[in-house]
């Protein structure tokens, strides 16, 4: 029986590979997807999500999300604007991590007519069994979601959440982005009572994606193999040259690995029941603080601290195989 899900994206490259993955699973079956304001504002996440949605032909509707943060809208010394070294320029083209607009044609498509959170609380509590519920963005549409109708966490099988990191960060010393982004959803989801897993930078920087991935991918001839390998080769790009992997020419695709593990579990490694508090203020703003001690605070979450670059690698190449094959 596939598990349903609904997958929660800041589309942005790594949610576009997430989101094909999600579509051609015959483990997973795709209830809804929910755009949120992160690697982009709201108007272009929903807008590439709509996107890949349509290149791979899927039925499944998206629905528009929250187009700022919960709380720090309302600082403006604290809105999200992200640190970065400048443009990155190879063969006089700015490659970025996040491309405005994702290279596929633009959405014809339409997205559903009410927003995110209030699809949220009427599925699930129509919902006959508990969902899954995958967030790889920031958390605000699923804390705004709790915060209309806190019965929805009955409903909820388990919350996978790209974000976090023990030893790694990406947005400041103390940081990653999802997180940082929407701190208070982030600490108002992680102890909404759920199951929750968190995926954080140290296994999705372990279980990276190579260029070599990238010509399997390729070889395929599909749809999704094409489309896969041109996303993770300018995310290798931007990799090598602003944060270079232990392995070389190899980038996180860091939201593809929530699908993954849905699909193979040992894609996640060193997988430990924690106590996991977010900070909201100065120097730990969005950072994941794990209570390590041997007495530690009530844990609250699983903590994956490194993955499996082959199993990933591996899950994602059955997966695109599954795709069209491309026009010749
Ligand atoms: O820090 C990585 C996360 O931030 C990923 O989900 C990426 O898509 C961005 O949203
Ligand atoms: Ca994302």
């Amino acid at each position: 029986m596939a598990r349903k899900i609904i997958l929660d994206v800041d589309t942005g490259s790594d949610d576009a590979v997430a989101i094909m993955a999600a579509v051609l699973s015959k483990d997973i079956q795709l209830e809804a997807l929910c755009s949120v304001a992160g690697n982009k504002d709201i108007d272009k996440t929903t807008e590439n999500t709509l996107r890949v949605v349509q290149l791979l032909g899927a039925d499944v509707p998206v629905y528009r999300g929250c187009r700022t943060p919960l709380v720090k809208f309302l600082c403006p010394d604290r809105l999200p604007v992200r640190k970065s070294k400048g443009p990155l320029v190879v063969d006089g083209k700015e490659v970025q991590m996040h491309s405005d607009f994702l290279d596929v044609p633009p959405a014809t498509i339409k997205e559903q007519p009410i927003s995110a959170p209030e699809f949220y609380v009427q599925y699930l509590r129509a919902a006959p069994q508990p969902v899954t519920i995958v967030a790889v963005g920031p958390l605000t549409n699923v804390a705004m979601a709790l915060l209309l109708d806190g019965t929805i966490v009955d409903k909820i099988e388990e919350i996978v959440i790209m974000g976090g990191g023990y030893n790694i960060t990406n947005t400041s010393p103390t940081a990653e982005f999802n997180i940082w982004y929407d701190p208070e959803a982030a600490q108002h989801v992680i102890h909404c009572g759920a199951k929750v897993t968190l995926v954080p930078l140290d296994a999705t920087h372990a279980a990276c994606i190579t260029l070599d991935d990238c010509k399997r991918f390729r070889a395929l001839g599909t749809v999704a193999g094409d489309f896969a390998a041109a996303l993770c080769e300018q995310r290798i790009m931007v990799h090598s040259n602003s944060q270079p992997l232990a392995v070389p020419d190899a980038a996180a695709v860091h939201d593809a690995l929530c699908i993954a593990y849905l699909i193979d579990p040992q894609v996640l490694r060193d997988v430990r029941h924690v106590h996991c508090d977010i900070g909201f203020r100065d120097f730990c703003e969005g950072q994941t603080i794990l209570d390590m001690r041997y007495y530690t605070e009530p844990v609250n979450c699983y903590f994956a601290f490194d993955g499996d670059r082959q199993k990933f690698a591996s899950v994602l190449l059955d997966l695109f195989a599954r795709s069209e094959k491309t026009k010749s």
